[in-house]
């Protein structure tokens, strides 16, 4: 039996499925196929069957389980990243299946006044509205040398987005936190069976930001179930693992969550260390992962393409966590920095756009970027490697052919 390859399908163990073994999992793909139809209708009736309810066909699949899904550059070329397309990060096997109707969040712990809204009560809070990327603590993890443990994310671990919800301090300060409120834990929904659950911890500063939301819509749309739905938080320029999904809980805490997503993953040196060391203790030695370092990286063309000799465009998107951009630099060659012109700004939250010209001749050119922050932090040529392959963010570098 001949092997097909299905790039569409390409996870990072480097999945195969045989042509029978694919024809033979839904009648449609067979009977497209037998029609000598053309790839795309087979590919879009195997991503319905492939079981990842609201996303597009064309998604890379880093793993089918836990569900891990990275958004192809050329999707990452508008300034809101449409809702079929935004990456997906899961780390239990399953995902929460709820309904507005049954659905209910507590809040509890350090507060004089303990919660249990449903659906109904949460709407009877002012809804606000916030446009912010989100972004994997994961995302260009494959660009790390060496290797760093985890999934080979390459820039796709990241969207942005306009949300809409209500504001989380809002809803603390309606449970009357008391003195000893240091820390915010999210507890989510997962189906979880003998692990521990989804929780992450934020320190209560942020909680009490008032652009730190729990949010129920999406780009105008309710959250699709992959992304939480009905009600996920939002913690905006901070690492992507806090915006818990399908949210079960509040906890209000004294001190940081004492579980393994905080404890074990999510976790960084904040100096150098050296690769070939594999006796951390991340428990002791690593502290968690916030807001995000300034990042920035080119959209288009793709790693790899070809252009016509003479003027090219460049494009790309620049962000930093909880501050503006102050400029976007592009490097032909090894060549001087010059300024990439900024065609839609963003906010503290909301990524930027950016694009670049350059006349090129024929052969290989190697393209670098990097953004400056408001804060006067620029990207470094190298990422602070660390074993859990988090906060890459050098500059990012492009080879394209000239023809
Ligand atoms: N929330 C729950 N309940 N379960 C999860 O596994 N993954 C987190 C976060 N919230 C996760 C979660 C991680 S690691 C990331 S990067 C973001 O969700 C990704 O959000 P998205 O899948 O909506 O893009």
């Amino acid at each position: 039996m001949s092997r097909i390859h299905v790039p569409w399908l390409d996870a990072e163990d480097g999945l195969r499925l045989t042509r029978r073994g694919l024809l033979a999992r839904s009648g449609a793909i067979a009977g497209a196929a037998a029609l000598g139809a053309p790839w795309a209708p087979v590919r879009r009736a195997l991503a319905k069957e492939a079981g990842f309810p609201g996303v597009a066909a064309g998604m890379r699949v880093i793993s089918r389980s836990p569900i891990n899904l990275e958004t192809p550059i050329p999707q990452l070329r508008t300034w809101i990243t449409p809702d079929e397309w935004f990456f997906v990060r899961l780390h239990l096997p399953g995902y929460a299946q709820l309904s507005r109707d049954t659905w209910q969040m507590t809040v509890d712990g350090e507060v004089g006044q303990p919660l249990r809204l449903g659906w109904a009560d949460v709407q009877r809070f002012q809804r606000v509205e916030l446009t912010a990327w989100l972004q994997c603590a994961g995302n260009r993890r494959g660009h790390f040398q060496p290797k760093a443990a985890g999934g080979q994310w390459d820039r796709g671990a990241i969207g942005n987005a306009r949300w809409t919800g209500i504001c989380l301090r809002d809803v603390l300060l309606s449970a009357a936190p008391t003195l000893k409120a240091h820390h915010v834990a999210f507890e989510g929904n997962d189906p979880h069976g003998q692990a521990p659950p989804y929780v992450r911890s934020v320190p209560i500063e942020k909680a009490l930001d008032p652009n730190t939301l729990l949010v129920f819509e999406m780009n105008g749309q309710p959250l699709p179930v992959l992304h939480g739905f009905p009600v996920r938080a939002l913690v905006p320029g901070w690492v992507g693992s806090v915006n818990v999904k399908w949210i079960k809980s509040v906890h209000v805490v004294e001190q940081e969550w004492n579980g393994p997503y905080m404890k074990d993953l999510y976790r960084i040196n904040l100096v150098p260390i050296n690769p070939a060391d594999k006796n951390f203790n991340f428990a002791q030695d690593f502290v968690p992962t916030t807001v995000f370092p300034v990042n920035s990286f080119f959209t288009s063309p793709v790693t790899g393409a070809t252009v016509p000799a003479g003027p090219a465009a460049f494009t790309g998107v620049a962000y930093a966590g909880e501050t503006t951009i102050a400029a976007v630099e592009v490097s032909v060659d090894g060549g001087a920095w010059q300024p990439a012109r900024i065609t839609t700004p963003g906010t503290a939250y909301a990524w930027y756009q950016w694009a670049f010209a350059a006349t090129l001749g024929p052969g290989s050119h190697v393209l670098a970027v990097r953004a400056t922050d408001s804060r006067g932090r620029t990207q470094p040529r190298e990422a602070l490697w660390n074993p859990q392959g988090y906060f890459y963010n050098a500059w990012d570098m492009l080879t394209v052919g000239v023809s």
